[in-house]
């Protein structure tokens, strides 16, 4: 295997930044290919907790590359503050760490403008404030700014001039929000572009001559399947490819192939902000499951909501994705419950659904439960409890893919490997 693919098969905070750093042990590449500061990628190495946002999660591998892909919106003062704060456990310099000239930056008003909408727009998505949406719309709207503009003033000056107008109208008329002027903006970028123009390269062009030269790359999903702004439950998405397409058009792969696509799958499910949540839990179980679990936000510090395994979602996942096995997360959280579900169907207007659908409005559907027997383990031993076998086979049988990985804990020592990678 050359390339593998990483990508989150739920809403997100599937623990996506732990099994990459563990693969990125034998990996050359690691590359981020959409998405933004909205993510956090948590990793625990020795005790010591580290979040990244927009570093890949490679980073800590001192040997392998991390790329921050065109696909994907940079927030230069993020990036920066990031950059420091992961200096304090390894060394970066361009040899490990490089942004694609191409990528679309986050500005100010950005921010500002995805924090208005939230307050004060008529829907409310519960975004993470981070100036997401309104960078992509401006990207798509061919009114960005990439990196590349934030080396040279007079073309950064100019790039803004010609786009910054409408969002300023915006912000100061309709919403009444004091921002800053083109000039202001243009200082501030391009003192962050000075601070980061070592990082900045051909990205492209390294990971296509990489791939010819048989190196291994990784390629890191952020968010989930379900926030794709194509497949997932809409509008409650972001606003990137969340699945495997969002590859192709976010880092660049050879002749369009990724050889195998890991999808990352938390035991439960969660979700933050907004949006439809079959199996979500309103009772005590789900209280439980939020606290054991800590599903506290790693970006907003946001409460997560919780609920059961949802397989018709995961089974939409794999098509979504041509996931080809998955990591299992957080098994430790429902070890020891005294109860253990998993939604295998929906019903919705009297008809029975195995796979969610793109059109489907998952506000309606009623998941059917199967009861499982709860298991109880202690992770140390090699051998799973029978239970917790059990739950693993049921979970393959239903979903037609292997369980590669499972993760019984936030340390690379707590996970297991069952299908090798690499
Ligand atoms: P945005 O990406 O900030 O525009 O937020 C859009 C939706 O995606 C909101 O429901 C967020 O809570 C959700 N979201 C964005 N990034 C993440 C993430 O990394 N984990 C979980 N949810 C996320």
């Amino acid at each position: 295997m050359q390339t593998l693919a990483i990508i989150g098969s739920q809403w997100g905070d599937e623990g996506k930044g732990k099994i990459t750093d563990l693969l990125s042990q034998k990996a050359d590449i690691v590359v981020r290919y959409q998405g933004g500061n909205n993510a956090g990628h948590t990793i625990w190495v020795d005790g010591k907790k580290i979040v990244l946002h927009l570093v890949p999660s490679g980073i800590l591998h001192p040997h392998c590359l991390s790329i921050v892909g065109h696909g994907v919106v940079l927030e230069p003062e993020a990036f920066m503050k990031e950059v420091i704060n992961v200096r304090n456990h390894i060394d970066i310099s361009k040899k490990n760490l490089m942004i694609s000239e191409n990528t679309a930056v986050i500005t100010s008003w950005h921010k500002q403008i995805d924090a208005a909408r939230e307050g004060q727009g008529a829907v409310k998505i519960g975004t993470t404030g981070k100036g997401i949406g309104p960078a992509y719309e401006d990207k798509i709207g061919r009114k960005g700014v990439r990196v590349r503009d934030l080396l040279n003033k007079d073309q950064l000056h100019s790039r803004l001039k010609q786009t910054a107008e409408e969002k300023i109208f915006l912000l100061e008329k309709k919403y009444g929000i004091e921002c800053l002027s083109i000039d202001a903006e243009t200082e501030r970028l391009f003192q962050l572009g000075q601070e980061l123009k070592e990082f900045v390269g051909d990205a492209f062009g390294v990971l296509q001559d990489a791939l010819v030269r048989g190196k291994k790359v990784l390629y890191e999903g952020a968010q989930g399947a379900l926030l794709d702004v194509d497949y997932g439950t809409y509008p409650y998405v972001t606003s990137s490819s969340t699945t495997l397409a969002g590859i192709h058009t976010g880092a660049g792969t050879l002749k369009g192939q990724v050889n195998e696509v890991l999808g990352i799958t938390k035991a439960y499910t969660t979700r933050v902000g907004e949006g439809p949540f079959p199996t979500e839990l309103f009772d005590e179980i789900g209280a439980y499951i939020q606290k054991t679990g800590g599903e506290v936000g790693a970006t907003t510090g946001r409460i997560r909501r919780c609920g059961w395994l949802d397989l018709p979602l995961l089974r939409y996942s794999i098509q979504c994705s041509s996931l080809t096995s998955i990591a299992l997360t957080k098994l430790d959280i429902l070890s020891g419950m005294d109860v253990l579900k998993v939604c295998e169907a929906y019903e919705c207007d009297g008809k029975i659904f195995k796979t969610a659908r793109p059109g489907m409005d998952l506000s309606r559907v009623k998941p059917i439960y199967r009861d499982l027997k709860p298991f109880k383990d202690d992770f140390i031993s090699d051998q799973l409890t029978p239970n917790l076998q059990a739950y693993i086979d049921l979970i393959e049988k239903e979903l037609g893919i292997p369980v590669g990985i499972a993760a019984f804990g936030p340390d690379r020592k707590q996970i297991k490997f069952l299908k090798s990678y690499f």
